[in-house]
């Protein structure tokens, strides 16, 4: 389909339609094609990570129609709104604190307090966003470890099996992933180069900072520079009996007398949506330690089980 061509009508219904019931759907942008879910439905974003078979929980981008639907999910100092205000739509996500009443779930955020942030520009999926009236997460739309997707013929070949359709919207124009910058007040941070030069983004932010400027003691490997929700509690595995002044997590129906449980009837996918929700109420009861049931290391347990030994080393 040519990009400047308005969507078919049908299209945009039944990707709107896919997404409210909590499926995935392959969708065009103007950076690289996406794998989009229903970001305040935990269960569908989880979704997204058996889909990508990702390792580990990576946070994801938000994705809405315009900086008034950005305002909500996000706070934005006057550095992030003139950034917004130069490159929205377009290929720039920003990382900012997420608002009080942020509906976007827990997981999208890997469990911290900011969020990323994206207006695309391409027609098809400012479309599907306008329609859809929720802010849709979505990382590019290929396995884990391949390249980023820029033809629907790339997601359907990859990943069809796992979408209930892949919104055909021709070559993606800029066939890179978005730069990605936080924004701390009026300090701002290139997270990720992609789309923008720095040149065009420093000309409106002033002189970037670099990851390692902010944090020395942050791994200096893309992706890794994010701290994840981190437990003041100590965190134990494997525990099937847990001690007194725990709360014990559990996973599978026989935990019944568990705190909170990941999933009753033991569905990986399930237990990842619920991962972070819990592991935040359980903290703020002060527990002594947290204690998570056996989770099997198949599908998503990999990656839950990867977030849990750090947080037990932590
Ligand atoms: O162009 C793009 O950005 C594409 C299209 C589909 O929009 N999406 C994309 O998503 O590339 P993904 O998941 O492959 O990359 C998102 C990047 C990751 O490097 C992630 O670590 C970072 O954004 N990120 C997301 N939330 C973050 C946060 N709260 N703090 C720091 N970095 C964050
Ligand atoms: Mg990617």
């Amino acid at each position: 389909m040519d990009p400047e061509s308005a969507p078919a009508l049908s299209t945009v219904t039944a990707a709107v339609a896919a997404l409210s019931r909590g499926a995935l759907v392959g969708l065009p942008t103007e950076t690289v094609y996406g794998l989009g879910a229903d970001a305040t439905q935990s269960t569908a974003v989880a979704r997204i990570f058996a889909a990508k078979g990702r390792p580990h929980f990576n946070p994801l981008i938000s994705h809405v129609p315009d900086l008034a639907a950005a305002q909500k999910l996000g706070v934005f100092s006057p550095l992030a709104t003139r950034l917004a205000a130069a490159f929205w739509p377009g290929p720039l996500t920003l990382v900012v604190p997420r608002t009080a009443d942020c509906p976007v779930c827990e997981l999208a955020c890997a469990g911290l307090p900011t969020i990323a942030l994206r207006v695309p520009s391409h027609p098809v999926m400012q479309a599907v966003l306008q329609a859809f009236a929720k802010p849709v997460a979505a990382p590019s739309a290929n396995l884990s470890g391949r390249p980023s997707p820029t033809l629907a013929a790339h997601v359907e070949s990859e990943l069809g099996a796992h979408v209930a359709l892949v919104v055909d919207g021709g070559p993606c124009a800029v066939g890179l992933e978005s730069a990605v910058v936080a924004v701390d007040g009026e300090r701002a941070t290139l997270l990720r180069l992609g789309g923008l030069s720095r040149e065009a983004l420093e000309a409106v932010a002033g002189p970037l900072m670099s990851p390692h400027e902010v944090d020395q003691a942050a791994p200096p490997a893309p992706g890794m520079v994010l701290r994840h929700y981190a437990p003041q509690a100590l965190v134990r595995l494997n525990v099937t009996a847990p001690a007194p002044g725990e709360i014990w997590i559990g996973f599978g129906p026989d935990c019944a007398a568990a705190d909170f449980n990941l999933s009753p009837t033991g569905d990986v996918t399930e237990a990842a949506a619920n991962l972070f929700a819990y592991l935040r109420a359980a903290d703020a009861q002060k527990p002594r330690a947290i204690a998570f049931a056996p989770i099997p290391a198949t599908g998503l347990g990999e990656a839950i089980l990867d977030r849990l030994h750090r947080a037990a080393e932590g």
